[in-house]
């Protein structure tokens, strides 16, 4: 078990002093959108519901679970930066966390995994079948919500981003096992999770009808934020947190290649490499190798480096806020890309 949090770990590597505020909690950076996020809770149940009883189960099941909402979240704070939050910004960052619970669901089959938001993934009770057809529902759901919009660029935005997720996913299931290629690895979760940041921060400053070169400076801000906020996900899935409310180690048993594990197979000595790589080409995973690797990957400070990495994508995130209008909700992005590098769930 790795004792060193990716949160200490990153006091000592990333940030200023005022930077490491590793108290911060989403909650809190909301507070300035806190009744609009509230409502957006009951627009996100409320609609969900359908005459098929098993849609309504494990739709509720997910969505009632919790979840940080983080990208709908981008969606109202991007457009606070320009007029006040409207019902056209809550219904697209409503379908937002549609799409991305949706894609959660498709993805926990994929990954065979056992909980989300600290409980049972939906497959391990309905099974995968039930899985994928609700995650189909909340996506066609999602994209008949936004043609009620009738606003073709925001249709455009979120198709091209689904698709480009789908194909994220699709790289990642059929990639080479043991490959080590770190732009692989970089270009993969800019499609399968950065893609949806930009376009939530970028769908926000649209529908505010922001100047073309602030929606697209929140889009990269967005993009940016997403590539840290994956990279440091795939570093806490080798730390064992009773936070994530999901089973640490995953990623090792799926044999993903993600960037902890390609900087250790970069760093370690020959013979550990070839360990490695039979490990992950034909051995069985258990618990005992698990251990192995994550002790390796503390010696080579593989989680350190996935931090750094992280913490150059929040400066770059950092610098985008820049141009845009100051207050509440620019403080509020800010603190978001803080709190995304010393997160512990
Ligand atoms: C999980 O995203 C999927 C990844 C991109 C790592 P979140 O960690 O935002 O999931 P919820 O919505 O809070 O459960
Ligand atoms: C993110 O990848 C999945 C999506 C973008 C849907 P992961 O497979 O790492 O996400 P978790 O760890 O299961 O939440
Ligand atoms: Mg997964
Ligand atoms: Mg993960």
């Amino acid at each position: 078990m790795i004792t060193n949090s990716p949160a200490r770990i990153v006091q000592n590597e990333v940030g200023s002093p005022e930077q490491k505020n590793l108290q911060i909690r989403p909650e809190e950076i909301l507070k300035n959108i806190g009744p609009e996020m509230d409502l957006l809770e009951k627009f996100i149940i409320h609609d969900i519901d359908t005459d098929v009883e098993l849609l309504n189960t494990v739709s509720h099941h997910i969505l009632l679970a919790g979840g940080k909402r983080l990208r709908p979240a981008l969606v109202l704070l991007a457009s606070s930066l320009f007029e006040s939050i409207g019902e056209s910004p809550l219904r697209v960052a409503q379908v937002v966390e549609y799409l991305h619970t949706a894609t959660l669901l498709h993805d926990d089959v994929v990954d065979g995994a056992e909980t989300r938001r600290a409980q049972k993934a939906a497959r391990q009770i309905w099974g995968n079948e039930a899985s994928v057809l609700s995650g189909d529902y909340l996506l066609s759901k999602a994209f008949h919500m936004l043609t009620t919009l009738r606003n073709l660029e925001l249709l455009q935005i979120m198709s091209r981003t689904t698709t480009l997720m789908a194909e994220g996913e699709i790289l990642q299931l059929t990639r080479e096992i043991g490959s080590e290629d770190e732009d692989v690895y970089l270009r993969i979760i800019y499609l399968k999770t950065a893609c949806l940041f930009g376009s939530a921060a970028q769908a926000g400053a649209v529908l505010a009808k922001a100047p073309p070169e602030l929606s697209e400076a929140l889009k990269r801000y967005g993009e940016a934020l997403g590539m840290a906020f994956q990279i440091v996900d795939d570093a806490l899935d080798y730390v064992e947190s009773p936070k994530t409310g999901k089973n640490h180690g995953t990623d090792l048993m799926e044999r993903k290649m993600t960037l902890p594990l390609i900087h250790l197979i970069h760093n370690c000595k020959a013979d550990e490499k070839s360990f490695l790589l039979d490990l992950i080409k034909e051995k069985q995973i258990g618990s005992e190798q698990l251990k192995e690797v994550t002790q390796m990957i503390l010696r080579y400070e593989s989680i350190e480096y996935s931090l750094g990495r992280a913490g150059d994508y929040i400066a770059s995130a950092l610098q985008e806020t820049e141009q845009l209008p100051q207050g509440p909700a620019r403080d509020s992005l800010e603190k978001l890309a803080r709190y995304v590098l010393s997160r512990s769930h």
